[in-house]
């Protein structure tokens, strides 16, 4: 979407786009000393060299970062699960050093070689390789490869794009893929585990916009409350759950959306109604899944994997303007929890692994 109130920050900052290693697209001696003069600005950059597995905000220039045909002067990244996996290194999640982390990016375009997107336009990315072998979204410049970079869809903000960033987009994910499948409200509710996550929060509240009826479960009981407000009609503590010991139980939900992996996952296999869809989108509690074939056999219960990082660009499209509209979480302020910079990361990224995850935490680059 064009923005025709481009902030004076995002146009000072222009530069010329160059889509190769800078060895490969010299530019001439006075634009690339406004280069360096103007352009060099703070990154949170991740190593894994001789020096070992390691994290900082540092200073760096435009040319240092990896090529793409899209130069964006960065508004909003946000934090997810995964980042704090990169940032820290408990998760083999950078397939090469350095990179600035930040699966999420949304700004707006300070130059561009592809004529379907022009300076000022506001745009986003999520996934598509960000922090994995691309420079992503916590540095206050980002080159994108155009082919994944979206249009701010009209009824979202920068902001909002990022609230929602790569959690709105798995749980918008999640329920489009489950639709594909056959899932309807009538059915029965949609049960959303490590419900006061980022993934979540975002899924009770766009499950409730959609007509479904939503179910929290989570291991934090003081927040049954908000996750009430949200729009979840059942909250049920972690601790209070007891699957019993069949392979196929009372049935009890309609279908899920689950972050946690393991037992839970395990479990939900043995309650969901017949021909309902179990999205698994997370592992936030374990990788394992020991479960049996007889729900799938016998009631007809699809497990639907979820990999948000590699969603082909048609659906993308998809999904984000059902963001924008449709499936437009109705509290994503209340969502959005805290809002950090660069400095704040590390902070997050431990309280997240630790399971102390409360909603979003954008990240402000601007
Ligand atoms: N497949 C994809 O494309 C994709 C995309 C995004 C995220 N993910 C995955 O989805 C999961 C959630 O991501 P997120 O960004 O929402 O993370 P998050 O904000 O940290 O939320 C994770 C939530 O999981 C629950 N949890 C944490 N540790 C747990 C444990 N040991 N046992 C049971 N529950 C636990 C907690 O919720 P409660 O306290 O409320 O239970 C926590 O708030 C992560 O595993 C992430 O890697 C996958």
């Amino acid at each position: 979407m064009r923005d025709p109130d481009v902030p004076e920050k995002a146009i000072a900052h222009r530069v010329r786009s160059y889509t190769g290693n800078s060895a490969d697209n010299r530019l001439d001696g006075r634009e690339e000393s406004r280069m360096n003069d103007d352009t060099r600005f703070r990154a949170f950059r991740i190593r894994n060299d001789d020096g070992g597995y390691r994290a900082a905000v540092q200073d760096m220039a435009v040319d240092e970062l990896t090529p793409g045909e899209v130069l964006v002067k960065v508004a909003y990244s946000s934090v997810n699960y995964k980042d704090a996996l990169a940032g820290t290194g408990k998760g083999k999640i950078l397939r090469r050093h350095p990179l600035n982390g930040g699966i999420d990016v949304a700004g707006y375009v300070a130059a561009s070689t592809d004529p379907a997107l022009r300076e000022g336009d506001q745009v986003l990315c999520t996934g598509c390789g960000l922090s994995e072998v691309r420079d992503g979204g916590y540095a206050q410049y980002a080159r994108l490869e155009a082919k994944w970079t979206i249009p701010l869809p009209a009824g979202l903000t920068l902001r909002e794009a990022m609230i929602l960033g790569t959690a709105g987009f798995t749980a918008a994910l999640s329920l489009y893929r489950m639709q594909q499948n056959g899932q309807t409200p009538e059915l029965g509710p949609i049960v959303v585990t490590g419900a006061t996550g980022g993934v979540g929060m975002l899924a009770i509240d766009l499950l409730t916009r959609a007509g479904y009826e939503a179910h929290a479960i989570t291991g934090k009981v003081d927040h049954f409350d908000d996750l009430i407000a949200l729009g979840a009609r059942q909250c049920i503590a972690r601790t209070d759950l007891h699957w019993g010991q069949r392979p196929l139980e009372a049935a009890r939900w309609g279908g899920a959306i689950d972050n946690v992996g393991g037992d839970m996952l395990a479990g939900l296999t043995r309650v969901v109604h017949p021909y309902g869809n179990i999205a698994s989108c997370g592992n936030a509690a374990s990788i394992d899944l020991a479960t049996t074939v007889i729900p799938f056999i016998i009631r007809g219960v699809s497990l639907l994997g979820i990999a948000s990082a590699g969603t082909a660009r048609a659906i993308r499209d998809d999904i984000w303007r059902y963001l924008a509209d449709d499936w437009k979480p109705a509290h994503l302020e209340k969502i959005a929890m805290r809002e950090i910079g660069l400095d704040g990361l590390g902070g997050v990224f431990d309280a997240m692994l630790g399971g102390g995850s409360y909603g979003r935490t954008l990240v402000r680059l601007d």
